[in-house]
């Protein structure tokens, strides 16, 4: 996810740009950077770090002019630099792209393009687009066809905004999977990856659409689409967000947009990783060391929080598919029980949302001196943990604002399922097994949309729920882990107490706790467990508890033991705690905005935890 902007009208472009840039942040700042058409040429200035070392920079060396375009990056190929920050440029300097998403097929283009003698000067993907570009307007294509026609070239997601010095006073810009406004004020346009970078100007906002064009020439616009030149009538909305509003998209808070986000985060972070006919996951930051992978006999899960529940959902999947012995530690215990690690068999892997835990931090470096393969599942590019493991995958989730961690876990463990594809097939699992594997996994984000349709009925729930004092959680086999982020979830936003476990422990102790005032949130989808936790429930029944379960679609025997139900689609069942936790995190964020607290700020928390 990054932020990029776009201006073209009778004022100074910079200024504007760098407004939507300041508001566009939470999409990422890692570096920035713009390029403005002066009257004579186009000028760019790059700077690794925030939005305001591009404004210092800015003020040193000033871009005038009215056109421009500008862009605040999250690094998915290259760690954040100068270099790497957009917008990038053809060896010549004639073209100039800001991009959000990922050009999947890069590699082979910049191959191709390579040998025509095209020079980079990134490790991005997007630089791609700017040579292709170029490279179609030697031809003597306009600046609109020759972006179509490199655009017909790519696969993967994008935003773009393009410029070029040939036709500079025209933008170009297109989508494909990453969202793309363009604002229509009367002597000005700009085009954004949401509005809160347009409101301030115009609130006339038009939405491309997936495969449409844009081509701004002065105040003058047409649609397109990709494939054709027909032009397509847009409707051009009224917005009235607040500034804040558009900030999250029309939502309340960043934890529900992030919620809301998930289906997309899946799609991110299994986009170019799998083969479905082959049932086999291709995970380019393994590749360095996948030979090393393949005579690991033990593997040690390590990390803090929500994403330690990852992990031990991780460990079930890597058991029973893998067939590799896994086990989990909590970072902060790691260092201190003095780990029993053979450098030539065992490997740890950390998994952090930050990059920087400090506990998680401390466990690769234990790990490092006791010279075993350390390897990181990272959402952060370019954090301290992905700089310090030897290899790792990263989540290509996007910034998560919210404290409470939603997107990133479930791309946590859509990370941990292809990790356990690559494994599993570099040892028994069959090609069969990795293309069911492979195709539950491409059903996700549907799913998640399903169970996202249905929150109105969560929210429902949540009502009926808000004013308990306690909550367990509990489900068995990989919803035991889910379980536990059940509970965070609740505790960490209402500061209202809960407790996850394993269902089966229920009768060891926490049952003395069950009466009607002490509901319990079951995770039970028809698995190889479910007779199980349905007695598991019979047991809290008979003692007035009361029961929320969430179940499979198509179960109605649930509904007759359960108080409330809330129904998932059916999957895997290793895949199951990716669909299960979504009405989880659905249920503890009503019931705190019902408290009237701040879900995105809770107290006593933070969302990087760099001491120990
Ligand atoms: O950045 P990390 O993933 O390393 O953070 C780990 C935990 O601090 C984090 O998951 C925390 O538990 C969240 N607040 C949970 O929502």
């Amino acid at each position: 996810m990054c932020g990029i902007v776009g201006y073209i009208g009778k004022k100074q472009a910079s200024p504007i740009l760098l407004d939507g840039l300041k508001r566009l942040e939470y999409r990422g700042y890692d570096s920035a950077g713009m390029a403005v058409w002066n009257g004579s040429q186009i000028d760019a200035l790059k700077v690794k770090g925030r939005v305001a070392a591009l404004e210092k920079l800015l003020a040193g060396h000033p871009l005038e002019g009215p056109v421009g375009i500008a862009h605040t990056r999250w690094a998915t190929h290259g760690e954040p630099s100068d270099r790497n920050a957009h917008p990038h440029s053809d060896s010549e300097g004639n073209v100039f792209v800001v991009h959000n998403g990922i050009i999947e097929n890069y590699k082979t283009l910049k191959q191709q393009l390579e040998k025509e003698g095209s020079v980079f000067s990134s490790d991005t993907d997007t630089e791609v687009l700017a040579h292709l570009i170029a490279k179609f307007l030697k031809t003597g294509s306009t600046l609109e066809r020759a972006v179509k026609k490199s655009l017909t070239l790519v696969k993967g997601a994008y935003a773009i905004v393009v410029m070029a010095q040939s036709e500079p006073e025209t933008l170009v810009a297109a989508r494909l999977s990453s969202p793309l406004r363009i604002g229509v004020g009367a002597d000005q346009l700009i085009i954004a990856s949401d509005p809160s970078a347009i409101l301030n100007y115009t609130s006339q906002i038009i939405t491309l659409e997936d495969n449409e064009v844009a081509v701004i020439k002065g105040v003058e616009y047409t649609i397109s689409s990709l494939k054709s030149d027909t032009v397509i009538d847009k409707e051009v909305e009224q917005i009235e967000w607040d500034l804040a509003e558009a900030e999250k998209g029309g939502f309340d808070h960043f934890m529900l947009k992030e919620i809301f986000e998930q289906p997309e985060t899946v799609r991110n972070s299994l986009r170019g990783r799998i083969i479905v006919e082959d049932g086999r996951a291709v995970l380019g930051g393994l590749a360095s060391v996948e030979e090393r992978l393949r005579s690991i006999e033990r593997l040690t899960l390590v990390a803090c929080g929500t994403a330690s529940y990852a992990a031990m959902i991780g460990e079930y999947m890597l058991e029973e598919y893998a067939g590799i012995p896994t086990e989990v530690a909590i970072a902060s215990e790691f260092r201190y029980r003095k780990p029993i690690l053979n450098p030539k068999t065992d490997a740890v892997l950390v998994l952090s949302q930050s990059g920087e835990t400090a506990d998680t931090l401390a466990a690769v470096k234990e790990a490092k001196e006791k010279g075993v393969l350390t390897l990181g599942i990272v959402n952060v590019i370019g954090s301290t943990i992905a700089r310090e493991t030897d290899a790792g995958v990263y989540n290509h989730a996007g910034p998560e604002i919210g404290v409470a961690s939603t997107k990133v876990f479930v791309s946590q463990l859509t990370v941990l399922a292809l990790v356990t594809l690559l494994l599993g097939r570099q040892r028994q699992m069959s090609s069969v097994m990795g293309g069911r594997i492979a195709e539950a996994l491409l059903k996700i984000p549907e799913q998640v949309e399903v169970i996202l349709a249905q929150s109105g009925a969560v929210v429902a729930i949540a009502d009926q729920y808000k004013g308990f004092q306690d909550f367990f959680f509990l489900g068995r086999k990989y919803n035991f882990p889910l379980a536990l982020e059940g509970a965070i979830k609740l505790k960490e936003i209402s500061y209202i107490h809960a407790e996850g476990g394993a269902s089966g422990e229920l009768k060891h102790g926490p049952i003395a706790m069950i009466d009607e005032d002490f509901p319990t949130v079951f995770i039970v989808p028809n698995d190889s467990v479910y007779e199980k936790n349905v007695s598991n429930i019979e047991e809290v029944k008979a003692r007035k508890g009361r029961v929320i379960a969430i179940a499979t679609e198509g179960d109605a025997d649930i509904a007759k033991i359960a108080d409330n139900v809330i129904y998932i689609p059916k999957t895997l069942e290793m895949l199951t705690p990716i669909l299960a936790v979504v009405p989880l995190q659905l249920f503890a964020y009503h019931i705190a905005t019902k408290l009237g607290l701040d879900v995105d700020r809770p107290r006593n928390l933070a969302k990087s935890v760099t001491v120990e």
